[in-house]
């Protein structure tokens, strides 16, 4: 039986397991690694958002919507619904694999809902066509 995620060291070690298998990833991975050139920082900010999120810690002081506008941007409006899917797919398992109870499941729910969000939030920003 695996224990539900109660702090911050257990969201740390969600975070790091999670963006190993980002950038390994063929089709997430270039796109992490060429926007983010610290990733000490980027998995701390992380940490952060998610402590803020599950745990209630008012930590995490960002902008996301514009973070993920200026990435779309970066990739001349290529981002796509698929990637989304990608990175939500490795986000469950990952959270599988590590984690089962109220919070983990929170944490499934919270993505599937931010990445609906964000991903029409960064289309609207796109020029028309
Ligand atoms: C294909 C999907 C996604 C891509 C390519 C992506 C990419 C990125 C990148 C490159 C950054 C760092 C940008 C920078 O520091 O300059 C970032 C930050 C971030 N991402 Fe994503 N992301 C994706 C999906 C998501 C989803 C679904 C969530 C929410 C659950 C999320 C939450 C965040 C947050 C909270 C930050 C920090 C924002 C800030 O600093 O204000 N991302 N993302």
């Amino acid at each position: 039986m695996k224990n539900d995620i109660e702090n911050r060291d257990d969201i740390y070690l969600l975070i790091t397991s999670f963006y190993k298998k980002v950038r390994e990833n063929e089709i997430l991975g270039p796109i992490f690694n060429h926007m983010i050139s610290d990733w000490d920082t980027h998995l701390d900010r992380l940490t952060d958002f998610w402590e803020t999120n599950l745990l209630f810690v008012p930590k995490f002081k960002g902008n996301p919507v514009a973070v993920h506008q200026k990435v779309d941007k970066t990739f001349n409006h290529s981002i796509t619904n698929e990637q989304f899917g990608i990175w939500l797919q490795l986000w469950i398992t990952t959270l599988d694999n590590l984690f089962s109870g109220e919070k983990a499941e929170l944490a499934k729910n919270r993505a599937r809902k931010m990445a609906t969000g964000l991903f029409l939030k960064m289309y609207e920003k796109r020029p028309a066509t």
